[in-house]
C-alpha cells in the first residue's frame, strides 16, 4: 500500500520499462506463455521508430517484458499485426520437427511514396528472437494505407484467412493462402457502423451463443482512428455469419447492420485476440492499448506512455433483438486480491482510508439499482479532492462513470464528458457492476460484462474514500465488496 515511486504506474495493468507503446500486437499462446508484443518505439515516450516490443506471463497478471521482437529496419517500420503458430508447417518455416511462430506485421514505408504492405518474420525459440523473411513483402497491393493484417487458421476450408484494413477507403479486406506467403483476395466488408476517418485493426472470430448449446456467431471488430466515442478512437463490432470467403453482418427489422462500440470509455483500441489457445481452454480472449489516439501523447507519465486494459475473456449473448458482445477480466487477476475491507453499509457511511494505508489499487464489486432516483452510484475521491463516479443514470439509459474532476488532463478535448453504456431494463431491476481501479485507470464492467467503460485518469494524491451518492430519489446498493490489490 505504499506509494509507488513514479506516479501513474500502474500496479497491474502493462506498460513498458520505458518509452512509447501502443497497440498490443501478435498476441499468441505457446507452451505455458501469453505472449503480448505491442506497438513501441525503443528511443522515447512519443510515437515513432515503431517496432514490436515484448512481453510474456503464465497467468495473463504479471508480465516480464523481454528485448525488442522485430525492430524497424532501414526500409521499414513495424507496424501493428498478429502471430500464428504453423502446426501443419504450411511455410515450411518449421526447424527440427518443431512449429514456428509465424508473425504477419505491415511493413511502413515513408519514402517518397508512403506504402503498407504486408510481410513475415518467424521464431524458432518461443519468440525470443525473430528472423524477416527473406521474400518480403508476402502482399503488397501498392496501397498507401493497408495495414494491421489479422490472420487465423480456418479449419473448414483448410487454409489461413486474413482480414487487414483499407484505412483510408473504411473498408476490411480479406484474403486467402495456402502457406502465409501466396495471398488470394477474397471479398471486402464497409465502410459500414462508425465511420469518418480511418479503419484500423481489424479482427475476425467466431463466439459461443450464451445459453444456446452449439450455437455460434462470427465477430468483426474494427477500430475507428477519430470521430468515434468523445470524438475520439474507439473500437467497434458488427456480429453475422462468415463462410470461408464472406462476413455478412446480421441486421435490423429496417435491414440496417447490427453494431456498437466494444467499450463505451475513451481508452479502449487496438484490442486483438489470442491466438492458439488450447481447445480445452475455450475462452477467447483479448487485450487493447488503454488510450486514445487523440491524446496519448500527452499523458503525464515517464518514463513510459501508454498501457494496455487487463486481458477480458469475450462472450456473446441475444438481449432483445439484438446480440451484445460480454467482456469480464480473465478470473487470474483474483490472485491480486489483499484481504477484502471490512463490509461498511455504505449508504450511510463512507469507507474512508486513513493516509498511510491508501491503496492504488483497488477492486469493487456490487448490485445497485436505481429505485426512484436520478442518478446513483459511487463516488471515489482522492485526496486532492480530485474524483471519479460512477453508476446508473436514468436520462443516460445505463451505466455511467464521470472523469470531470479526476486530475490531470481534463482540459484535453473530449477528456472531460462522462461515458456511458446502455442497460436493459434499467428502471426495472438491478445491475452487478464490477470494478477495476488502478493507479491511472479505471475499468467498469456492468450487466455481466455487457456495459464496459474503460477510463485512464490521472488524480493528484491518494485514494481517500468510497462514498455512496444518489440524487432525484433514493438509490440501492447491495452485495457490496471491496479488495484493495497488491
Ligand atoms: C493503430 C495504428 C495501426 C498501426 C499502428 C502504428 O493505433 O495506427 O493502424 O499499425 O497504430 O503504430
Amino acid at each position: 500500500m505504499s506509494v509507488p515511486a513514479e506516479p501513474y504506474r500502474p500496479l497491474f495493468h502493462f506498460t513498458a520499462r520505458r518509452n512509447w507503446i501502443n497497440d498490443p500486437n501478435g498476441l499468441v499462446w505457446f507452451d505455458g506463455e501469453y505472449h503480448l508484443f505491442f506497438q513501441y518505439n525503443p528511443f522515447g515516450s512519443t510515437w515513432g521508430h515503431m517496432s514490436w516490443g515484448h512481453a510474456v506471463s503464465p497467468d495473463l497478471t504479471t508480465w516480464t517484458e523481454l528485448a525488442v521482437a522485430i525492430p524497424e529496419d532501414d526500409r521499414d517500420m513495424i507496424f501493428s499485426g498478429s502471430v500464428v503458430v504453423d502446426h501443419r508447417d504450411t511455410g515450411g518455416f518449421s526447424k527440427g520437427g518443431a512449429p514456428a511462430l509465424v508473425a504477419v506485421y505491415t511493413g511502413d514505408r515513408q519514402g517518397e511514396v508512403k506504402h503498407q504492405t504486408q510481410n513475415l518474420a518467424y521464431s524458432h525459440d518461443r519468440g525470443r528472437t525473430w528472423s524477416k523473411y527473406a521474400a518480403n513483402p508476402v502482399l503488397d497491393i501498392g496501397q498507401a494505407n493497408f495495414r494491421d493484417p489479422k490472420v487465423f487458421w480456418h479449419a473448414p476450408t483448410a487454409r489461413w484467412v486474413m482480414i487487414v484494413a483499407l484505412s483510408d477507403q473504411e473498408k476490411i479486406s480479406l484474403y486467402a493462402s495456402p502457406d502465409l506467403k501466396a495471398w488470394s483476395h477474397l471479398s471486402d466488408f464497409g465502410p459500414a457502423g462508425g465511420v469518418g476517418t480511418l479503419w484500423e485493426c481489424p479482427d475476425l472470430f467466431a463466439l459461443p451463443v450464451e445459453g444456446e448449446p452449439g450455437a455460434e456467431k462470427w465477430m468483426l471488430k474494427v477500430d475507428l482512428f477519430k470521430g468515434g466515442i468523445g470524438g475520439g478512437s474507439s473500437a467497434q463490432y458488427f456480429v453475422g455469419d462468415f463462410d470461408g470467403t464472406r462476413f455478412t453482418p446480421d441486421t435490423d427489422a429496417n435491414g440496417a447492420d447490427l453494431w456498437d462500440w466494444a467499450d463505451h470509455g475513451h481508452d479502449f483500441y487496438a484490442a486483438i485476440t489470442w491466438s492458439n489457445l488450447p481447445e480445452s481452454d475455450g475462452r477467447r480472449l483479448w487485450i487493447g492499448w488503454m488510450s486514445n489516439h487523440a491524446y496519448a501523447a500527452n499523458t503525464p507519465t515517464s518514463p513510459w506512455r501508454g498501457s494496455m486494459t487487463v486481458a477480458r475473456a469475450l462472450g456473446l449473448a441475444r438481449r432483445g433483438g439484438t446480440w451484445v458482445l460480454a467482456q469480464n477480466p480473465v478470473e487470474n487477476l483474483r490472485v491480486l486480491r489483499g484481504a477484502a475491507l471490512a463490509a461498511t453499509d455504505i449508504a450511510r457511511t463512507p469507507l474512508v482510508f486513513s493516509p498511510d494505508a491508501r491503496p492504488v489499487g483497488l477492486e469493487i464489486t456490487a448490485v445497485i439499482g436505481l429505485g426512484d432516483a436520478a442518478r446513483c452510484g459511487l463516488a471515489l475521491t482522492w485526496s486532492s479532492g480530485d474524483a471519479v463516479l460512477l453508476g446508473l443514470d436514468r436520462a443516460r439509459g445505463g451505466v455511467f462513470v464521470d472523469r470531470a474532476r479526476s486530475g490531470l488532463m481534463t482540459g484535453e478535448a473530449g477528456f472531460a464528458d462522462p461515458r456511458a453504456a446502455r442497460v436493459a431494463d434499467l428502471a426495472t431491476r438491478v445491475v452487478n457492476l464490477h470494478v477495476l481501479l488502478d493507479a491511472a485507470s479505471i475499468e467498469v464492467f456492468a450487466d455481466d460484462g455487457t456495459g464496459v467503460i474503460t477510463e485512464q485518469i490521472f488524480p493528484r494524491g491518494g485514494l481517500d474514500s468510497v462514498s455512496w451518492f444518489d440524487a432525484g430519489g433514493t438509490g440501492m446498493i447491495k452485495d457490496l465488496a471491496v479488495w484493495p490489490l497488491q
